[in-house]
């Protein structure tokens, strides 16, 4: 559930009514969406956070290579990108995916390597979200072979009491509970990337999934 603030025009005593309302969005995938679990201004407010932060740790650095892990943290990535006011270049990884899953298989494999070379540069991974941890873990093992002058991973979003494996996350995001989300750029079969807002589905809507 949402909740939007309706201020009254022509009083001085503005009454500030704060109203639930579902952001639909998407009337298409209405009727498949349960609630709203992060709305879209909670996102922003995080991510201009971030942004902030971001500028004021890799100030006076070499240009900050971001990389995105595709397809999810593409949304992420690009909003992100607008509120660091620091030379950015950009690169993406793509790695296998859920599918019609809702579980990670454990299985990470690389469908889309990078462009640029890495070494003895500073590199910020993006990240949608982490579950497990078994895909970010991989990729932080592989990119540190390639020697950069730093790692750091920004995600938006952690699932608590599901790690798997020890991680640092240096720009983190919602801990949210281990439950299977969409919207803001995370899919279930490709659908509801396009939300603002991460949202639970029904579970009428996960009817063929394989978990
Ligand atoms: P992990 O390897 O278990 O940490 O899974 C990480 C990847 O799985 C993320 O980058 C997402 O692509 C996907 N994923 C994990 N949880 C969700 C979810 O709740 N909704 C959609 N995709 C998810």
């Amino acid at each position: 559930m949402h909740t939007r603030a309706m201020v009254l025009p022509d009083t001085d005593s503005r009454i500030d009514l704060t109203v639930p309302t579902l952001e639909a969005h998407v009337p298409d995938y209405e009727s498949d969406i349960e609630r709203i679990l992060i709305s879209s201004e909670e996102i922003q407010d995080c991510i201009r956070r971030f942004g902030e932060q971001i500028t004021a740790d890799y100030k006076g650095e070499d240009s900050l290579l971001l990389v995105g892990v595709l397809k999810g943290a593409f949304v992420v990535m690009a909003d992100l990108a607008r509120h660091i006011r620091l030379p950015l270049e950009f690169d993406f990884m793509a790695v296998s995916s859920y599918g019609m899953a809702t579980k990670t298989s454990g299985v990470v494999r690389i469908l889309k390597d990078l462009e640029h070379e890495i070494e003895g540069r500073n590199v910020l991974l993006v990240e949608d979200i982490v579950d497990s941890g078994l895909t970010l873990s991989y990729l932080l093992r592989n990119l540190r072979t390639r020697r950069p002058k730093s790692l750091e991973v920004c995600a938006l979003m952690q699932k608590t009491e599901v790690q798997q494996v020890p991680l640092d996350i240096k720009y983190r995001g919602f801990e949210i509970p281990p439950v299977f989300v969409v919207g803001y750029g995370l899919d279930f079969g490709e659908r509801f990337r396009n939300l603002p807002y991460v949202a639970l589905l029904k579970p009428e809507a996960y009817e063929g999934a394989i978990t």
